[in-house]
């Protein structure tokens, strides 16, 4: 069984050497271990092409027209059986880097879209996305912070998690951390992330979330979106729709039970939201992209201004 520690820090950094405390506990646990410094890697940004989108849902397998280390780094994350990842605090969420391989997962490692994917290459003998994207794994998740900014970081970092529905193990926030590991009570939290994941990864399907209750009682997050003009609450990571009350003097989140089979983490969920792209975005859009109205208007933005080279020199 397969643990592959993935720190998105400095090198040598805190995140480096808390990732590494949490490897110590999953290999104690019975693990084979592996380290990644995603410093070393070079890794683009998503450019929002869609080719791995397209190419999947058309059965020709989903591969990214970016060249780099991802495939790289893909494939050692799908050749373990749980995962930790260690990412510094930017701006109280997730690093920009983390956010890149988030994206560069999206539509591309969808559970949903894969398995729709995989059929469709079945049917017309055209080429599978590997079948590793759409088995089990495990994942836990740890954001170390400089100060006690922090407050979007479990949700940004579960929802890389969403996309491919691997089952989030623990996901942490450790405000205050430059000195954490002279913190042995902290320390040895960020330990038992590393057991936890590897009793989680020895039996993926028996596995279960560990951390605390958090705010949503489907998904665990605690950030919503608060629309008071329609007295409504969405959960920013399953989007479950509902309204938070107040009982016996405590906050909860109420919802309706059909909500569930919308959530976002969820395959009926998935394939509704595939189809509303389907249908609603792509459907229209390819109707009215047709157009001459259509294209008169994107020609008048194309006209009115060129985009400025860096690589030039701007003169008035
Ligand atoms: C651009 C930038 C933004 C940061 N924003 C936050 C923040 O909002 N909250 C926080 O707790 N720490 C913040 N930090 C501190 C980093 O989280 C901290 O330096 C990092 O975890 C150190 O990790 P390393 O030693 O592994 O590189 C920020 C650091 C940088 C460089």
């Amino acid at each position: 069984m397969k643990v592959l520690g993935i720190s998105f820090g400095t090198k040598n950094g805190t995140n480096d050497s808390l990732c590494i405390e949490a490897l110590m506990g999953a290999q104690e646990a019975g693990a084979e271990i592996e380290f990644i410094q995603m410093s070393k890697l070079n890794i683009q940004h998503c450019t929002g092409c869609c080719t791995c989108s397209k190419t999947l849902l058309s059965g020709k397998g989903n591969m990214c027209i970016l060249k780099d280390d991802f495939e790289w780094l893909l494939d050692k994350m799908l050749d373990a059986d749980g995962i930790i990842i260690c990412d510094p605090i930017f701006e109280e969420g997730a690093s920009g880097l983390f956010h890149t391989i988030t994206d560069r997962f999206g539509p591309r490692m969808d559970r949903g879209n894969n398995i729709i994917g995989q059929k469709i290459a079945a049917a017309t003998g055209g080429k599978m996305s590997d079948p590793r994207i759409i088995q089990d794994r495990v994942i836990s998740y740890m954001g170390i912070g400089g100060s006690d900014w922090g407050t979007r970081v479990q949700c940004e970092h579960a929802m890389q998690a969403l996309t491919p529905m691997w089952k989030v193990i623990d996901n942490k926030w450790f405000p205050w951390a430059k000195s954490v590991i002279m913190d042995d009570t902290r320390l040895a939290e960020v330990h038992q992330v590393g057991v936890n994941i590897a009793a989680a990864a020895k039996d993926v399907n028996a596995a279960e979330y560990q951390g605390e209750a958090g705010f949503c009682p489907h998904c665990h997050n605690k950030l919503f979106y608060l629309d008071a003009a329609h007295n409504q609450a969405t959960c920013a990571q399953c989007g479950i729709v509902g309204k938070i009350v107040f009982e016996n003097g405590k906050m909860t989140f109420k919802f309706a039970e059909e909500e569930l089979q919308k959530a976002h983490d969820t395959l009926p969920g998935k394939f509704i939201h595939g189809n509303d792209i389907k249908n609603r975005i792509e459907g229209e859009f390819a109707k009215v992209a047709k157009t001459p109205e259509f294209k008169a208007r994107k020609k008048q933005y194309k006209d009115f201004i060129k985009a400025v080279n860096p690589k030039k020199k701007v003169t008035a």
